[in-house]
């Protein structure tokens, strides 16, 4: 704590607050573009203003990973239940001549946490601790990977790229009816876990075409652009995060600031039915889960039994049920727990798997466990092509929508609340309903197990679908279903991306469906199998673009499920 000297207050009371009147910088409401097809280059996000912010940088002469890094600190503000700057993601890269990367910049633990950290004395776990509040946070890892990825792949200078954020961050913008929604909703939770009140409270109640303006978060990103990593590890706003931590209490030091890097980790890649995919490996679940769910479907035929047909979404949810069990027990970071993903992606485990699959019967899940190999809301996804047709897919997040709700005072950016994603006890669901064990218990320094699923599609070499979506342990199987829907059931990508999704997590044992997914005779003919089928809110919120085979023309698609655009020149 010794950084918390007396240049630390200097530097307090050097927090600038610089007047600016609130400007339009593009039409509100904005208009909000759900499909392109572009001749050149792509983007598609969760936000208009963070859209057009990729495509000014890529028609700027930068690459797509100088379009994510502006894009990524857009969100940060014109996103704020997830773009973020105090989260972490994943970021997988693909360059024209198809070398790939992988980027790991998930949140770590402190080192001063626990596994018991979020049980009381008698074991007894205590939910919200994980979930709101100082405790729920992570070492961020954000600008550590944007920061990294520029530094291999970016072109335009780094402080160019977060001019947009900055001034987004300074003038405002204006809200939409979605983001006036949510922030009221969250008011009570921001008063009662920050220190100062945040620029995401107001007095009345916000309205849609309301200024959300951010000045401590333009000064935060100022810093940023000044200084690199260290203008967030470091420095200013280092000591606006330790200050945090010491007046709530909290677990992250000086030294886990310093110490947090993020990982270049081997691409998880495999064939499939023609394609070849190229998805995050571990501490990440989704690309395994992937991996897995299209190997247990073996040679099926799920065009002959029909899109949205008993049948197939039977097979599916006891593939996406089978795989969630291996998850609980055999994920977790890899830096820790060793997982056996050869094993686990291995085409003879994977049929035995489902050896026990009966097309007319479901499984019960308390029946079912994991195998044994041998061998050993919110978070936001972009996708990014850019002109010479190099790709990015990025999953990034605070976990739950506006993450621990503890704004760094002065510094006006969320905290994570990653530390849910760990299993605070065997067999105890997170804010997921998702269990786990040893594999993703609390550790110092540790990875929390993640379901982000940033993925890159590959036909003949070249580049086919750059996909992936938010939804914490629905994004594995939203991302499965949209490959299904491209690649199996031959859809357009509007229809692959726009239709209704369910999802199976093997426990809780039921097949969740958004409202009016299913016609009246289906649920019925799943229940008579046996399965329960439950309504749910909206799932995912897929950001996907395909390079069309005949012209090579790029078509990007934003779901409808939120205000999330597409771009494209
Ligand atoms: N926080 C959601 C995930 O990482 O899966």
């Amino acid at each position: 704590m010794n950084v918390l000297s007396k240049n630390a207050l200097l530097f307090i009371l050097f927090l600038g607050s610089a007047a600016c009147s609130a400007q339009p910088i593009v039409p509100f409401p904005y208009t909000v573009e759900k499909e392109v097809l572009a001749d050149t280059a792509a983007v598609v996000s969760a936000h208009p203003l963070a859209t057009q912010t990729g495509l000014d940088i890529l028609r700027r002469g930068g690459t797509a990973v100088d379009a994510a890094v502006a894009v990524q600190f857009a969100l940060a503000v014109v996103y704020p239940q997830a773009g973020n700057i105090g989260g972490g993601g994943f970021l997988l890269y693909r360059d024209k001549a198809g070398k790939a990367a992988a980027l790991d910049f998930r949140e770590k633990a402190p080192a001063a946490a626990t596994e018991t950290m979020f049980q009381d004395s008698s074991g007894k776990v205590l939910p919200n601790k994980s979930r709101f509040g100082i405790f729920a946070c992570g070492v961020p890892g954000t600008v550590d990977g944007m920061w990294e990825a520029h530094r291999k792949y970016g072109r335009l200078p780094w402080g160019q790229l977060l001019q947009p954020a900055i001034d987004l961050a300074e003038r405002g913008y204006q809200i939409t009816e979605q983001e006036a929604k949510q922030l009221n909703e969250e008011k009570i939770a921001f008063i009662k876990n920050c220190k100062i009140t945040p620029s995401f409270v107001k007095m009345q109640a916000w309205e849609p075409g309301d200024w959300l303006i951010q000045k401590d978060l333009a000064q935060t990103l100022r810093r940023i652009a000044g200084e690199g990593r260290e203008g967030f590890y470091g420095g200013g706003t280092a000591i606006l995060i330790l200050l945090e931590m010491s007046k709530q209490h909290g677990l992250i030091t000086e030294a886990d600031l310093q110490n947090y890097h993020s990982v270049w980790r081997k691409p998880l890649e495999f064939d499939w039915r023609g394609v070849h995919i190229l998805s995050m490996p571990p501490p990440s679940s989704g690309g395994l889960l992937l991996q897995q769910m299209l190997g247990m479907l073996g040679t099926q035929d799920l065009k002959s039994m029909g899109f949205h047909s008993a049948a197939a979404i039977h097979l599916m949810a006891e593939v996406e049920r089978r795989a969630f069990a291996d998850r609980a027990e055999h994920m977790g970071d890899p830096d820790f727990w060793k997982v056996p993903a050869k094993g686990l992606a291995d085409p003879a485990y994977l049929s035995s798997r489902m050896a026990d699959f009966d097309p007319q019967k479901a499984t019960r899940s308390k029946t079912l466990k994991a195998g044994q190999p041998k061998e050993s809301d919110e978070t936001t996804h972009f996708s990014i092509v850019d002109a010479e047709g190099n790709a990015v897919s990025v999953t990034t997040t605070l976990n739950d929508a506006y993450g621990s709700r503890v704004v760094v005072s002065g510094g006006g950016f969320i905290l994570n609340n990653e530390m849910d994603d760990f299993s605070a006890k065997p067999g105890a669901p997170n804010l997921y309903g998702a269990i786990g064990g040893k594999a993703n218990a609390v550790a110092g320094n540790k990875r929390p197990l993640s379901s982000m699923t940033p993925t890159i599609v590959t036909r003949d070499g070249k580049l086919s679908l750059v996909v992936g979506t938010p939804g914490g342990t629905t994004i594995p199987t939203s991302v499965f279903q949209v490959l299904l829907n491209v690649y199996a059931f031959d859809l357009p990508l509007r229809e692959a991306v726009h239709n209704k999704r369910f999802h199976h997590q093997w426990l809780p044992d039921a097949i969740q469906i958004e409202e009016n997914a299913f016609s009246e005779e289906l649920i019925p003919a799943l229940e008579a199998m046996g399965h329960t089928v439950t309504p749910r809110s909206p799932i995912g919120r897929v950001e996907a673009i395909f390079r069309e085979p005949g012209s090579g023309k790029l078509r990007a698609v934003a779901d409808y499920r939120g205000d999330d655009a597409a771009g494209g020149y």
